[in-house]
């Protein structure tokens, strides 16, 4: 396994929708792989192919929903969940939205409030090419959106309703 290098806007690749999958070859797994480790070595919960200058509609995720009792503070913290997610659709959003704070591996230095659908249904093919039907909510579902934008080549700084420099002690999920 390899890391891959993050690119950056205003990278063009970044910008433009990318490409389905097809071919479910060796060279597909080992970029799997690569992007897995690049994910975690970055760190963040998500990364899509065209951030890794590759126009394919291919994307990582993996995080640890938390809890959000505050009497369950001292609760272990849930198990990761890691997604490889391929050609992704989504087939059915929530009326309801929430709102949330979210950095982009892509554009570093930058934090947005950004609107999602609060919970999402999402079609797509995993590793081996076989059918992956997902029901997200939480902050799963917020990753996905996000991730599958990038494979649309949308920024989440498109979407956000305000954009600001981080303090140092402002700590967000990159993906
Ligand atoms: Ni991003």
């Amino acid at each position: 396994m390899a890391l891959r290098e993050i690119i950056f806007l205003p990278e063009p690749i970044l910008r433009r929708k990318a490409k389905p999958v097809t071919k479910f070859d060796k060279d597909l797994q080992t970029l799997i792989d690569d992007m897995i480790e690049t994910m975690r070595d970055a760190p963040g919960v998500g990364l899509a192919a065209p951030q890794i200058n590759l126009p394919m509609q291919l994307a990582v995720i993996e995080y640890a929903e938390q809890e959000d009792d505050e009497e369950n503070e001292d609760a272990p913290p849930k198990p990761k969940k890691l997604y490889v997610i391929i050609n992704p659709e989504i087939t059915k959003v929530s009326d309801e939205k929430v709102m949330g704070v979210e950095g982009c591996l892509s554009i570093p230095g930058l934090l947005g409030e950004v609107e999602r659908h609060a919970a999402i249904q999402v079609k797509a093919l995993n590793r081996h090419g076989q059918p992956l039907k997902l029901k997200l909510d939480g902050w799963m579902a917020r990753i996905f959106q996000h991730e599958i934008d990038h494979l649309n080549g949308v920024m989440f700084t498109d979407k956000a309703v305000r954009v600001w420099k981080p303090q140092e002690d402002e700590e967000v999920a990159l993906d």
